[in-house]
């Protein structure tokens, strides 16, 4: 039996879409903050079947179905350094994240599940093929498999370990939080997992792709390594709404941002400036608001976030990455 402890991670480069869906190789590069909280541990054992158990999610037969479907992949993966089974487990998830609020808690399952296999296996794994193990359950979750600044980097070619995780910079590089507001817990009607695929019907995605790849992720490396706040806000900012932009402009079209979420963002436009405040807005699949600052911007921050009427908030700085416990 071994447990694993992971957390969320919110991006500054958005991965949006596949170039390969069933083993979710991504289109673009990405980058990311690991969180250090909220967390969920999973344990997990040998099985002569698959079973999961959720503190705090039902597991809906399509919650089953992706938790299988991604067994299968990490074993043929695996396959390719050291055949493995590994598609029967009892897989206890222990949850302190509330499912579906922009929160990416699928990242912190998968890479706590990636993690938690390496602990099981009889021969050592490096955080790379972790990272891959993790992102055949969830993109996004090969970055949580690092602390601090975790990126996404493609290979030129279409094998299941096609697209790796890597660390940027470790948690104690550079001491950034991130204040979160979430302005609805209604659960999403379209989650990431679908909204992928259909990624390439936006007319503008294919030149998103190639500015990321070809020097936005690079520009988001440069102002991290070099702690350029004013760089860093400048590129997640274009990025984050050419993502959004990409959504709502595929077929069929998602819209994950509301009224509240526009409204929040003028806010703290507005604030910035009178205040000229270190903090950056960035929002994934859902309403929810991150707002990105330096320990000079927090105790501003998290009081205006305060005064949000109707919203949880959540306070959160960098994290660990997955780990074994
Ligand atoms: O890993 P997924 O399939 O949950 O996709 C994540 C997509 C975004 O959260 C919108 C962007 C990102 O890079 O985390």
């Amino acid at each position: 039996m071994i447990t694993a402890r992971s957390t969320p991670n919110i991006a500054l480069i958005k991965y949006w879409g596949n170039r390969h869906n069933e083993f979710r190789l991504c289109a673009n590069d990405s980058l990311s903050m690991t969180l250090n909280t909220p967390s969920l541990d999973i344990t997990i054992d040998h099985a002569d079947t698959l079973s999961i158990t959720s503190t705090n999610k039902e597991m809906t037969e399509k919650n089953i179905l992706r938790f299988k479907k991604t067994l299968e992949l990490i074993e043929s993966y695996l396959g390719t350094i050291e055949p493995t089974k590994v598609s029967n487990l009892s897989i206890k998830i222990d949850s302190h994240i509330p499912p579906a609020i922009g929160l990416a808690s699928s990242a912190a399952v998968f890479s706590a599940l990636a993690k938690a296999i390496s602990g099981l296996v009889d021969f050592d794994l490096t955080d790379e093929q972790i990272s891959i193990m993790a992102r055949l359950g969830s993109g996004s979750a090969a970055r949580s498999i690092f602390g601090g600044f975790g990126a996404i980097r493609n290979e030129e070619n279409q094998f299941i370990d096609g697209c790796k995780g890597w660390q940027v910079a470790d948690e104690h590089h550079w001491n950034l939080h991130d204040i979160i507001i979430v302005p609805s817990t209604e659960e999403k009607k379209v989650g990431s997992s679908e909204g992928h695929p259909q990624a390439q019907t936006s007319p503008d995605f294919a030149a998103r792709v190639d500015a990321i790849n070809g020097h936005r992720q690079q520009e988001c490396i440069d102002a991290i390594l070099s702690k350029d706040f004013e760089k860093l806000q400048k590129v997640a900012e274009e990025d984050c709404m050419e993502m959004h932009h990409c959504m709502q402009t595929q077929d069929p079209p998602l819209n994950y941002l509301s009224d509240e979420t526009y409204r929040i963002l003028d806010e703290v436009k507005a604030l910035r400036k009178a205040e000229h405040l270190p903090v950056l807005y960035t929002m994934d699949a859902g309403p929810t608001v991150h707002l990105f600052c330096t320990d000079e911007a927090k105790e501003r921050i998290a009081e205006y976030a305060h005064t949000q009427e109707g919203c949880q908030i959540f306070e959160a700085s960098i994290g660990p990455g997955a780990h074994l416990v």
